[in-house]
């Protein structure tokens, strides 16, 4: 390992771990909660790996105290989860389930208990299933109701509970979702996912004013998953290619919350694909936020076509073509991700650059997936802390360009149910024996109590 002197962070960092309601949780018909799109999903064949599903997950609706006592023992700061909307209304929209709102109301004052700030996500796709009966994100009606919902949740939780976030990864469940199908509610239909790309935008700011409009000193923001879009391999990819990628998946989102307007190539390149857009709409949308929540983890590498290649593509860049996924790196973590820190810091500092008015950032996601066994009670996962404290290290020297951040949260605080490839990929700080739940903290979580207890990183190697 090259010598790395030790590093702190500003006063007043945050550091936390992220999760959200369906991969941890279970508990799915307990406590008066309906099924989501990602139940659904899960129990229909061949949608996810080996058929697992998040009904028991890490049965976190049943070990909240449990849970909440070992974020402690790690030191955390703040904690990031998500809210699932079935469990507090159970339609998503009309009757609230006291039940629902009573767990997460637990969970919050468990948290304030110890002194951990809490910091919840209204949604991390897991959509009501009697609203995607009804339409989904693909209808306007969807967005007024995420409004009411947001609204009950500042009414319920705002007294103890200052920042929230509105989405998570919206790029994600408009076209993992809707374009490429590889994510709950499974469809392919580009229209389709254009649309739920400016609903949720469109959501999340109805959101923020009902939101306001309930509470005083609120922090809102939302949390979105940009990357760095290069060319790598032969042949490499067409230059208007990767910006119309970038285009649809950074620019359509920072443009459209902090310019109040969506990028004219992409929308060029759409056409009537992008035909939901209504007058005003963008209005609401660019209404301002106190925070931006930023996941990184890898940068996007795409190379041209070769010429037998002609039918690979790019189905979540609806209008994109001539390119592909560029070939896996050799060093790569357990999702066949790059592992690219230098992107981290360009990313943030371009973000800065570009968006004069950009709110104060938090890093709201960052980890890998590394399956690393526990022997006689213990998991070393150097390659985790490895991940952690060159990204680490990478926020820093933005940090130190000027860019404005405030807290990190590590993905994930425990192993968890990884959407469509199901438990085999692992990125919790703590390790979870699926068959038997129990939780053995890794090597990295002890590593990482440490990051916060010195607010930096130690000299590498010790
Ligand atoms: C992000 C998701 C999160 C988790 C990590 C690995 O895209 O927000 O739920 O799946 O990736």
């Amino acid at each position: 390992m090259t010598e790395r002197p030790a590093t702190e962070f500003p006063d007043g960092f945050r550091w936390g771990a992220a999760t959200a309601s369906y991969q941890i949780e279970g508990g799915v018909s307990e406590g008066g909660r309906a099924p989501s799109v990602w139940d659904t999903f899960a129990h229909t064949e061949g949608k996810v790996a080996n058929g697992e599903t998040g009904d028991i997950a890490c049965d976190h609706y049943h070990r909240v105290d449990e849970d909440v006592s070992m974020m402690a023992d790690l030191g955390l700061q703040t904690y990031r989860f998500s809210v699932s909307w079935s469990r507090v209304v159970p339609d998503g929209r009309g009757t609230v389930n006291a039940d629902g709102i009573a767990f997460y109301q637990r969970l919050v004052d468990r948290l304030l208990d110890h002194g951990i700030t809490p910091c919840p996500t209204l949604f991390h796709w897991d959509l009501p299933q009697a609203l995607e009966e009804l339409g989904g994100f693909r209808s306007r009606d969807t967005v007024s109701w995420f409004g009411d919902y947001a609204a009950l949740m500042a009414r319920q939780l705002g007294d103890r509970v200052p920042m929230w976030s509105t989405f998570n990864e919206p790029w994600c469940y408009a076209y993992l979702g809707h374009a490429s199908g590889r994510h709950a509610p499974g469809l392919t239909d580009q229209a389709a996912a254009v649309t739920v790309a400016h609903h949720e935008l469109l959501a999340h700011g109805l959101a923020v004013s009902a939101m306001r409009a309930e509470r005083d000193g609120l922090q809102l923001g939302i949390v979105i998953n940009p990357s760095n879009v290069h060319t790598e391999g032969d042949p490499p990819a067409p230059a208007d290619q990767l910006r119309l990628v970038d285009g649809i998946h950074n620019r359509w989102w920072f443009d459209a919350l902090l310019r109040g307007a969506y990028p004219a190539d992409v929308l060029t390149s759409y056409g009537d694909l992008a035909g939901a857009v209504q007058a005003g709409d963008l209005a609401i949308i660019a209404s301002p936020i106190d925070w931006i929540g930023i996941n990184y983890y890898f940068d996007i590498l795409l190379r041209g076509l070769a010429t037998d290649e002609s039918t690979r593509g790019l189905p979540e860049y609806p209008t994109v073509v001539g390119v592909t996924q560029a070939d896996r790196r050799a060093v790569h973590t357990d999702m066949g991700w790059p592992i690219t820190p230098e992107g981290f810091t360009q990313l943030l500092r371009r973000l800065d650059r570009d968006y004069p008015n950009l709110p104060p950032m938090h890093i709201t996601e960052n980890g890998c997936a590394y399956d690393d066994p526990v022997l006689d009670g213990r998991c070393a996962d150097a390659r985790r802390i490895e991940y952690l404290d060159v990204h680490l290290r990478a926020l820093r020297d933005a940090i130190d360009a000027g860019v404005d951040v405030r807290g990190y949260y590590q993905w994930s605080l425990m192993d968890n149910f990884e959407w469509a490839l199901g438990y085999a990929k692992r990125f919790g700080l703590v390790h979870v024996d699926f068959a038997s739940l129990r939780r053995t903290p890794r090597d990295s979580a002890h590593w990482y109590r440490d990051v916060i207890r010195r607010n930096g990183l130690a000299a590498t190697p010790r």
